[in-house]
């Protein structure tokens, strides 16, 4: 078969990588892809978030048998609605699905609805409203742009100057755009040891019927060493997560994982595709923070390395609604992933600085997320550059491993965070 992969970022990297591994792959297309995906598919310029021309596109090259949406603004867009109306194969969840993660309040509104755990909160498109709800409510308090805002639209705000100031900044300042025409309050969840609560990444597999989470990974949202500084797409991640036992496994499953897919059914919006669960563990149990209707950014660096079983025939099963029929397998041990970024991001950086890698070790592997070849270069593309991802037995030798392949690396104004893999041991 010959599939093609939408998006240009490490998660795209590292889903190709694991499909390149498949018996059933014949030839790889990424749309837009990047210098590392480069090496494994064909380069598509086509711009993903135009639908029509992606659907264009899939039109003029039947060659093409299966298509796989993995980013959330083409998802949101109905990307998946429109290829599938032409006839073309596809994963992913459709447009209705999909609002699961593109509006926090469609989200907010399925979890209160269908008793599954979750901060409380009030959705506000009036600014004197939400000011008087924070008044009224009080600090610590979270807020939360509506839309998709790369991961960043979230203000944990902790003292009332602070709600005031990130109420002005997302709905009158517009720091996020027209994502902060609708705005969440939140209640700020903490946890049994630490404030705020451990947070895990569960991604799921789902075809509306059966839904199987993968390996656990947890993931370090914060630009800085210590969770601190701005909030990111991610800096990095590993799995499994030390604290999600069987206990917590169950709970998950029983009170989260399964009434969110019946849930999603008794809507309408049956979902198709990878269904993540961003969790916390709180003084009240496991809670959902956020669902996104894909894989995650850096998770998925992680996670699919551990898989076993042929991409590709889950990704089908999926499309026929047949998963419950498959078996999937999960390598033991561990694997750590250490993003390398751009100095300044997640604010402002330069683009275009020449890329040195040295030769990398059995086990280690470098994903591409901005990425571009310029004038027979490699250089950087974006604000997450690369992602160092080691497999080992354990979080701690892979951590080991990923920061040893670090050291020969280097561009102008690489930096990264040093503390990856360490987070919720002992
Ligand atoms: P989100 O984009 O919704 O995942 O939020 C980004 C990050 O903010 C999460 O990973 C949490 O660390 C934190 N966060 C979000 N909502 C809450 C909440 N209600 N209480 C405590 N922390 C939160
Ligand atoms: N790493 C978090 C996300 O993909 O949204």
């Amino acid at each position: 078969m010959n599939i093609l992969v939408i998006g240009n970022g490490g998660r795209e990297h590292a889903i190709l990588l694991a499909l390149a591994k498949s018996k059933k792959v014949d030839k790889l297309y990424c749309m837009k892809g990047n210098a590392g995906i480069g090496e494994i598919a064909e380069l598509v310029n086509v711009d993903y978030c135009n639908i029509q021309a992606v659907g264009d596109w899939l039109d003029d090259h039947p060659e093409v048998d299966y298509t796989v949406v993995a980013p959330d603004d083409p998802l949101a867009l109905g990307l998946v609605d429109e290829l599938e109306r032409r006839g073309h194969r596809c994963f992913g969840p459709n447009k209705a699905a999909a609002r699961i993660e593109s509006s926090k309040a469609f989200a907010k509104e399925l979890m209160r609805k269908y008793g599954i755990p979750t901060a409380e909160y009030a959705t506000f498109d009036d600014y004197d409203e939400a000011l008087a709800y924070v008044h009224r409510v009080g600090a610590p308090i979270v807020l939360k742009a509506d839309g998709l805002a790369l991961g960043k639209g979230v203000l944990i705000c902790k003292t009332m100057q602070e709600a005031e100031d990130g109420l002005k900044e997302i709905m009158l300042d517009k720091a996020f755009g027209a994502a902060g025409n609708k705005i969440v309050i939140e209640e700020m969840m903490v946890g049994k040891q630490f404030t705020p609560g451990e947070e895990v990444s569960v991604l799921c597999f789902t075809d509306g019927k059966t839904i199987v989470p993968m390996v656990t990974s947890c993931d370090h949202k914060r630009a800085q060493d210590g969770d601190v500084g701005l909030n990111t797409g991610g800096m990095g991640t590993f799995t499994p997560c030390p604290f999600y036992h069987e206990e917590e496994e169950r709970e998950t499953m029983e009170k989260i994982i399964l009434p969110t897919m019946h849930a999603m059914n008794a809507e309408g919006c049956p979902f198709k595709g990878v269904l993540y669960f961003g969790l916390m563990r709180t003084n009240k149990g496991m809670r959902v923070v956020e669902y996104n209707s894909r894989f995650g950014d850096p998770e998925t660096q992680v996670v699919l390395p551990m898989l076993k079983t042929d991409l590709l025939e889950i990704f089908e099963a999926i499309t026929d609604e047949r998963l419950a029929d498959i078996k999937i397998e999960w390598e033991e041990g561990a694997c750590v992933c250490v993003v390398l970024a751009s100095g300044g991001y997640p604010v402002k950086y330069a683009k275009g600085k020449e890329i040195t890698i040295g030769t990398m070790p059995k086990d280690v592997q470098i994903i591409h997320a901005g990425t571009a070849i310029k004038d027979g270069k490699l250089v950087t593309n974006g604000g997450r550059v690369l992602g160092v991802v080691a497999k080992a037995d354990t979080v701690e030798e892979a951590r080991r491993k990923a920061y040893q392949a670090v050291e020969s690396v280097s561009w102008e104004g690489m930096f990264y965070r040093h503390d990856i893999g360490i987070k919720y041991r002992g």
